[in-house]
């Protein structure tokens, strides 16, 4: 019983900082996964877009990659859509992609710059603020109010540097708050020998697969597997000092490089957002990877590389030229 409370966080101070737990230290009592039926079943997959990806707020992507007003991005987390743009007060908003009148897709392509939302159906049309600019037709209608049927607006913050988050509680404020599981993850302190301003996004890319998204996170938060599954990893990482703490909602993935990785730039300091994404940072690159699932045996792996733009062609692919 106690691995599945420490699973969900409830082990309290006791599981995170390591202190005996059942007699046994967290960090060494025999963790197993969840039970079999929670990876493939329907009715948990259900619930799981009903009590976290509803509910938790998710860490997405860098605002470096919406700049300019009308820029959007278009994500599918759970058979969500979502849209994340920027408008022309330079918020950065996000919506459910669902047109108000018979819910076509008011965004078809996966990224672009929009004027303004119009949805291809029956050409209702949105400001890049959310709001109904023209419904043809309806607009004369008695009783017909355009003030209630702007685009359905999900919860947005932007963290210290930069990185977007959304929650999409339908509630007018989101009955989790941010700080209740990210409070202050964006201030680490191992990030102050970073600049996220000198990131800029490199490419994109997904891996599609017949798995549980919980079998990704999973396997990211353990490093058991490390020795055997990359046997390059050590030319880059120092896995004797490998640690991991868990603190509320995310979970801090420690290594000490040695001198000689860290003159190459290889340290790397990573982090799990609970539920589905982990950000990695390095001098050189960063990498956002999210666990999106479609169905409870269908899940994509989301990538986002980021390149610090005063590292060299060498230095940036240099873990890659590695593994
Ligand atoms: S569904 Fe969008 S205008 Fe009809
Ligand atoms: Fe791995």
């Amino acid at each position: 019983m106690t691995s599945y409370l420490n699973y969900f966080g409830f082990g309290g101070d006791k599981a995170s900082s390591g202190k005996a737990v059942d007699g046994l230290p967290a960090k060494q009592s025999p963790v197993r996964a969840l039970p079999a039926t929670w990876y493939t079943s329907p009715e948990m997959y259900e619930f799981e877009r009903r009590a976290i990806f509803t509910r938790r707020w998710l860490f997405m992507t860098h605002s470096s990659r919406i700049k300019n007003a009308g820029d959007f991005l278009r994500f599918n987390i759970a058979g969500y859509d979502v849209i994340i743009n920027r408008d022309r007060a330079g918020n950065v908003n996000a919506f459910h992609n669902v047109c108000r009148h018979r819910a076509y897709p008011v965004v078809e392509k996966k990224e672009g710059n929009a004027k303004i939302f119009a949805c291809r159906y029956h050409g209702w049309s949105y400001g890049l603020n959310g709001k109904l600019a023209k419904a043809p037709g309806y607009q004369d209608l008695e009783g017909y109010e355009k003030e209630q049927n702007s685009l359905f607006s999900i919860h947005v913050k932007v963290d210290i540097n930069g990185f977007i988050w959304i929650n999409m509680d339908a509630k007018e404020t989101p009955e989790v708050p941010w700080e209740e599981h990210f409070d202050n993850v964006d201030k680490q302190e191992r990030y102050s020998e970073f600049h996220f301003d000198n990131y800029e996004l490199d490419h994109t890319y997904e891996i599609e697969g017949d798995f549980n998204w919980k079998i990704l996170a999973d396997n990211f938060n353990e490093c058991y597997h490390c020795p055997t599954t990359h046997p390059d990893i050590p030319d880059f990482i120092n896995l004797e000092t490998f640690d991991s703490d868990l603190k509320d909602g995310h979970i801090q993935h420690h290594c000490i490089s040695t001198p000689e990785q860290a003159a190459k730039g290889l340290g790397v300091a990573s982090t799990y957002y609970f539920p589905n994404t982990s950000m990695t940072v390095s001098p050189h690159f960063i990498m956002v990877q999210k666990f999106l699932p479609s169905s409870p045996l269908k899940s994509t792996m989301s990538y986002e590389i980021y390149r610090n733009r005063h590292s060299s062609e060498e230095d940036f692919h240099l873990i890659s030229s590695i593994t």
